[in-house]
């Protein structure tokens, strides 16, 4: 590219870290787009982003990005040339609602390049509609800006962009950085799920007066479904919609595959008497990595009996036993669990030789941290109630010498419990 002058013309884009313009090289040239990065004396790390986009985009198959070109030489420090296609950002079409098949089609023209895209280990991170360009006549789609682009692998919050300059309508939620989840190529899925509600809306998912409540929004509220907000749609693009936009990546598609397979069938069916029957969704959605599900196999009525043991009051205490390993304690706290149970735990290990009482402890030492470190009119009832109790206070206070302070303040006559063997509790 040295020899050759470019000439740039109008900016076709503009995103966190570089603007893109059309430019014309030497004559026979395909037109070209120039990405420069944003004005910084140093050039710092907007620089470092175009070439490492450089680079990732020339080891990528065609039809995912434009087609690179070269670094643009001395002349634009850190400016990237690419070949040039004629489209439309995907931004154009969010106006007003569109009609389902026209929204269909236009997020099928994306699963390509996105699967794509996936199948090399790579998540797009940032599907901001400015940058996703689209060929309405040849249906095609490609990605004008993958400086975010990142191989996915665990780690938990927002990789390259800062969540300031992240575009909050497609924010999939552990893209936040808030929650203990890893971000990978489900969360491309989340952000093409608020682009089609958006299209098929005409307004994202999730409004809200601030930055900090759109982010709360993505994180805590369910979006309204869309068959309620679009009169007339049929319901599976609603559920479609739905199934893209849900906080658990487990629960959304895993694959822009199976998604396509799926927006496929409703165009088909769209075209035909641009109605949608019913059908099962998801039915050729495999991921593209191996994923062991969450959760326990096998545990659904022991789960059951323990959950129903927690919440019955006359139930005092239960016992679970087993080798180490075999899944006690993946099984209590599952069967805890959002049961709303107010419960004890602990674990008696044999293997380890711990003095018998000293799970018993365990179980009571969070409760009782959790009594003191609440508010008195909680705790001095229970105080009153242990401290009435000569031998039990004793115990107690051998058991948790926390509750020494708090049960001397209360009226007793107790001493040590004569019935401890040595040993007992530690
Ligand atoms: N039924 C199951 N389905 C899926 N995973 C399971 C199942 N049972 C156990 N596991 C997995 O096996 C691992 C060990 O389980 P867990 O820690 O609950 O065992 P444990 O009996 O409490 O062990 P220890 O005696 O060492 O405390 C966990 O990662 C758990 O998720
Ligand atoms: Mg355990």
């Amino acid at each position: 590219m040295k020899a050759t002058p470019l000439w740039l013309g109008a900016v076709r884009y503009e995103g966190p870290c570089f603007r893109l313009s059309e430019a014309r090289g030497g004559p026979g040239d395909p037109p070209l787009a120039v990405k420069l990065p944003h004005l910084d004396p140093s050039f710092g790390e907007d620089r470092e982003s175009l070439l490492d986009e450089l680079s990732l985009c020339r080891s990528l198959p065609e039809g995912i990005s434009l087609k690179p070109r070269g670094p643009a030489g001395v002349d634009l420090p850190g400016a990237t040339v690419w070949e040039w296609v004629e489209g439309q950002p995907l931004s154009e079409l969010l106006g007003a609602p569109m009609r389902p098949a026209s929204a269909v089609r236009a997020l099928l023209c994306f699963c390509g390049p996105l699967g794509d895209l996936h199948d090399q280990q790579i998540v797009l991170d940032d599907l901001r509609p400015e940058a996703l360009w689209l060929d309405r006549v040849r249906g095609t789609a490609l990605f004008l800006d993958l400086s975010a682009a990142r191989f996915a692998g665990p780690g938990r919050g927002g990789g390259k962009r800062s969540l300031e300059e992240r575009r909050l309508e497609i924010l999939a939620p552990e893209q936040s950085g808030l929650v203990a989840l890893s971000v990978d190529h489900r969360a491309d899925l989340y952000a093409l799920g608020a682009l089609f509600y958006w299209m098929l809306a005409g307004r994202p998912p999730f409004a809200a007066p601030d930055r900090t409540g759109l982010v709360h929004a993505q994180l805590t509220a369910t979006p309204e479904p869309l068959v309620a907000r679009c009169p007339g749609l049929p319901l599976a693009l609603s559920e479609i919609a739905g199934r893209l936009l849900e906080k658990n990546p487990g629960a959304r598609y895993q694959s822009a595959l199976g998604l396509a397979a799926d927006l496929r069938e409703c165009l088909d069916q769209l075209q035909i008497d641009g109605e949608v029957e019913p059908f099962p969704l998801g039915q050729r959605d495999a991921s593209p990595v191996l994923r062991l599900p969450r959760g326990l196999f096998g545990r659904e009525d022991a789960i059951a009996e323990l959950r129903a043991a927690a919440l019955d009051p006359a139930v005092s205490a239960v016992a679970v036993a087993g080798p180490s390993g075999i899944g006690k304690s993946s099984l209590v706290a599952a069967a805890l669990a959002g049961s709303g149970a107010r419960v004890a735990t602990s674990k008696l290990d044999l293997v380890a030789g711990r003095a018998p009482l000293s799970a018993l402890r365990e179980a009571l030492r969070p409760l009782v941290d959790r009594l003191l470190g609440g508010d008195p009119a909680t705790l001095n009832p229970w105080l009153a109630r242990l401290g009435a109790d000569d031998l039990l206070a004793a115990s107690l206070v051998e058991l948790l010498p926390s509750l020494s302070p708090v049960l001397a303040a209360q009226p007793r006559r107790w001493c040590c419990p004569p019935w401890r063997p040595a040993g007992a509790f530690t």
